[in-house]
C-alpha cells in the first residue's frame, strides 16, 4: 500500500467535516473520491497533501506516519480545478517552476520540462503564456508541472470541472492514459460519477463525512452497499421504489394492487416494506397481463434509446428502451423487472438486504 488512511476525523471549530475514514490505496492505483458537494472530499485530499492537518488518526505515506510531515516533504504532486498557473510566465517557466524554486540546474530542467511537454503534447507551446492557451492546454499545463517533479503521488481535485463536457471526455482519456504511462499513484476528487466510474481502479464513495462504500467501479454498480451508493453510481440513476414483500417472498407490490412476481430469487424478508431498487435499463416491456401498468409522464427520444418518465400513483419510474417504438406521454406501459437487476435496501437505513436463489 502507498497511502492509508487509518481512522482519520476532522472538525473544524464545533463542526465535524469528516468522521473515521478508513481507506488504502495502492501502488500505481488510481483511486477516486467521489461524492456529493460538501461531503469533505477536498479536505481529505488538503490532508494527504499535507495543507490541512487531521484531527484524528493516520495517514501514512510509503509505510511512514506524516501526520506531522510539511508538505513540501511528502513528495506529492497537486493539480487543482483552476490550475493556478502564472500568467507572465511561459509554459515552460510554469512547468518548471517548482524544479527551479529548489534549485536544480537549468540544463536538467529544460530536460525534465521537455520530456514532460511531449508526453502532454505541449512542445509546440512551450514559449506561449497562459492566456494563450485553450482551457485543456492550460490543464495539461497544470499536469506537466506536476509531472516534472517526478512524485510519488498525484493528488487531483476536480482538475476537469471548468472545461466544457466534450473536453472533459477527452482530457479523463488523456488524464487515464498518462496515469498508465507513468504507473503513478493517483488520487482524484469529482463529485461527478461519471468521471468516478470511468477513470477509477478504486472508488471511494463519500457523503457527509463518512465513507459509504469502497470498491470498483463495476462493484459498486452492481452490488451497491446502500440506497445512497445505488442512487449516487449510474447515469440515469437507479429507481428506488417502496414496495411491500409478499408473505411468500415472492411478490413485490408498489401500490394500488400493482404487483412485480419475482423470478429465481427471493429476499431474506417477508410481509415489510422495503426499497427496491432496478436500474432503468432492468425495466423491461412485458406482455403479461399479470404485470403492472405505469402512465408515461415524458419521453426523451436520444436515439438509440428513449428516456422515458413513467408514474404509478405518487412513484416517479425513470426507464430506458432500446427500442424506437412511438411512446407518447400518457400512454400506459407494461412493465417486468429484469431479475438480475432487482436489488433490495431497507426502508430506514437503507443497507442492503439480502436475497437468495430459489428455483423458478
Ligand atoms: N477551513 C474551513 N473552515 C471551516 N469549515 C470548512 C473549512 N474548509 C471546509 N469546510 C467545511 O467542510 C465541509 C467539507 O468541505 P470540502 O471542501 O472538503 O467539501 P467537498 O466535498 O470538497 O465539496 P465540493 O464538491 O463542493 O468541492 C463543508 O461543509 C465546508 O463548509
Ligand atoms: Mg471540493
Amino acid at each position: 500500500m502507498l497511502i492509508e488512511i487509518e481512522n482519520v476525523s476532522k472538525t473544524f471549530g464545533e463542526q465535524s467535516v469528516l468522521r473515521d475514514i478508513s481507506f488504502s490505496v495502492p501502488k500505481g492505483s488510481f483511486t477516486i473520491l467521489v461524492g456529493p458537494s460538501g461531503c469533505g472530499k477536498s479536505t481529505l485530499l488538503r490532508m494527504i497533501a499535507g495543507i490541512e492537518e487531521p484531527s484524528g488518526g493516520t495517514i501514512s505515506i510509503a509505510g511512514r506516519v506524516v501526520n506531522d510531515v510539511e508538505p513540501k516533504h511528502r513528495d506529492i504532486a497537486m493539480v487543482f480545478q483552476n490550475y493556478a498557473l502564472y500568467p507572465h510566465l511561459t509554459v515552460a517557466q510554469n512547468m518548471g517552476f517548482s524544479l527551479t524554486m529548489r534549485g536544480v540546474p537549468k540544463a536538467e530542467i529544460a530536460e525534465a520540462v521537455a520530456k514532460a511537454a511531449e508526453i502532454l503534447g505541449l512542445t509546440n507551446l512551450l514559449q506561449r503564456k497562459p492566456s494563450e492557451l485553450s482551457g485543456g492546454q492550460r490543464q495539461r499545463v497544470a499536469m506537466g508541472r506536476a509531472i516534472v517533479r517526478e512524485p510519488v503521488a498525484f493528488l487531483f481535485d476536480e482538475p476537469l470541472s471548468n472545461l466544457d463536457a466534450q473536453l472533459r471526455g477527452q482530457m479523463r482519456a488523456e488524464i487515464r492514459a498518462l496515469h498508465r504511462r507513468l504507473g503513478a499513484t493517483s488520487i482524484y476528487v469529482t463529485h461527478d460519477q461519471v468521471e468516478a466510474m470511468t477513470m477509477a481502479d478504486q472508488i471511494v464513495v463519500m457523503r457527509g463525512g463518512r465513507v459509504e462504500q469502497i470498491g470498483a467501479p463495476l462493484d459498486l454498480y452492481d452490488r451497491p452497499a446502500n440506497s445512497f451508493v445505488a442512487s449516487f453510481i449510474g447515469s440515469p440513476g437507479m429507481n428506488l421504489l417502496r414496495v411491500r414483500v409478499g408473505e411468500d417472498r415472492r411478490a413485490l407490490d408498489f401500490g394500488a394492487g400493482r404487483t412485480w412476481q419475482l423470478n429465481g430469487i427471493a429476499p431474506a424478508v417477508a410481509g415489510q416494506t422495503v426499497l427496491l431498487g432496478i436500474r432503468p435499463q432492468h425495466l423491461l416491456l412485458s406482455t403479461n397481463p399479470d404485470d403492472p401498468e405505469v402512465v408515461v409522464e415524458s419521453v426523451e427520444q436520444l436515439g438509440a434509446e428513449q428516456s422515458i418518465i413513467a408514474l404509478a400513483d405518487d412513484q416517479r419510474l425513470s426507464i430506458v428502451l432500446r427500442d424506437r417504438r412511438p411512446i407518447a406521454p400518457g400512454d400506459r406501459l407494461r412493465l417486468t423487472l429484469e431479475a438480475e437487476g432487482v436489488h433490495l435496501f431497507d426502508l430506514d437505513s437503507g443497507i442492503r438486504l439480502r436475497a437468495e436463489a430459489v428455483a423458478a
